[in-house]
């Protein structure tokens, strides 16, 4: 795509809250993009929360972490860039060994990812033995082989309920495992120590137990049920919409909860006056860019500074010096690709 059609496209999404020399810069980086895309033979996967003038100017999909995974899977791409965080890279390395895997900045954190281990499952594995494990895929590498299957938030239950057991653990987000077992009728222990092997297991002695992590996404556990309140008394028409990593009592409290993609669908196909979106908010900008015709609410002072790190800047420099390489040790990746294909193989599928 040459410099005048990207232009067009994006001030036809953005003209309204972006200046045009913005525009026009943003489109040049955008050509240069499309270009070495060619001469290296790059796919482009933009997540969901990428800033508006890249999620809707060089990505080949776009899509949650499910869809990502998908796309990543199916490529016969040499290069997948991945404008994301590090976990999301991490899982297409998993799925394409041969493959260069490239995150376009050199951190790419998130809070879920980094509030657990490896040594911490295997404690858990060795204080809870013979009970599954089921990792929410915003975690490493090598905690995603210790684990039996992985899940997003389009499918935990589906992963959950795949597994037929009387009790799980569910890591590492508190929140969303406390969403997914309301759902699934299990009762919620986050232990804040861990029994001895062998010891009796607190809380385990009624049926149908989730055991869960104390991770938080910062982000989402900064929506309260008071800003739900104080939004529906200022507008009581508005649809809200909450992601699963929100605290139980906010998501029960909305009118619809899901993934990132779930979300996007939802608001597309509501006719309701206007919207609010309990979730990173660029994605509302990207809603907006695309359906002008909604009206978007704002409660924009959380925003993860990890997706942000992505801009298209970075995406062309990624690609102009291949960097940066995500690698998994090979011992580590196909332990963790058993718990990737698992929850592949559970579904749902993308069209
Ligand atoms: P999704 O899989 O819903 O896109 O969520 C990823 C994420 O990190 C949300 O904070
Ligand atoms: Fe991680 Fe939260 Fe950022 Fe998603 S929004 S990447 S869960 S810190």
């Amino acid at each position: 795509m040459q410099v005048e059609e990207i232009y067009l496209n994006l001030r036809d999404k953005l003209g309204d809250v972006m200046p045009e020399g913005e525009i026009l810069l943003k489109a040049e980086v955008a050509a240069e993009i499309q270009k070495l895309k060619v001469e290296r033979d790059a796919v482009i996967l933009g997540h969901n929360y990428m800033e508006p003038a890249l999620f809707h100017s060089v990505p080949d999909f776009q899509g949650d972490s499910l869809e990502l995974s998908r796309r990543a899977a199916e490529t016969d791409k040499s290069v997948i860039v991945f404008c994301g965080v590090r976990f999301m890279a991490e899982t297409a390395k998993i799925l394409n060994p041969s493959k260069t895997v490239l995150l376009p900045t050199e951190k790419g954190g998130c809070s879920l990812a980094e509030s657990i281990t490896a040594a911490d499952v295997r404690a858990l594995r060795a204080a809870y033995p013979g009970v599954p494990i089921v990792t929410y895929i915003n975690t490493y590498a090598d905690v995603k082989a210790e684990c039996d299957i992985c899940c997003t938030s389009s499918n935990a239950v589906a992963v959950v309920e795949s597994l037929k057991s009387d009790t799980v653990i569910f890591l590492p987000d508190e929140y969303l495992a406390r969403n997914v077992a309301r759902e699934t009728g299990l009762h919620v222990i986050v232990p804040s120590v861990l029994p001895k092997p062998g010891a009796p297991r607190p809380g385990t002695d009624v049926e149908h137990v989730m055991v869960a992590w104390k991770g938080r996404c910062e982000v989402h556990e900064l929506f309260t049920t008071e800003d739900i309140d104080s939004v529906r008394k200022q507008f009581p028409d508005v649809m809200i919409l909450a992601h699963p990593e929100c605290s139980p009592e906010v998501v029960a409290k909305a009118d619809f909860s899901g993934s990132t993609t779930a979300m996007i669908k939802a608001v597309e196909k509501s006719n309701a006056k206007r919207y609010l979106l309990l979730t990173e908010c660029s994605m509302g900008d990207n809603i907006v860019a695309a359906n002008p015709e909604k009206e978007m609410l704002r409660l924009c002072s959380h925003r993860c500074p990890h997706m942000h790190e992505i801009t298209l800047e970075q995406t062309r420099d990624s690609l102009r010096y291949m960097r940066w390489v995500i690698d998994v040790p090979e011992e580590i990746r196909v332990r963790a690709l058993k718990s990737v294909e698992r929850m592949l193989a559970v579904g749902p599928k993308i069209d």
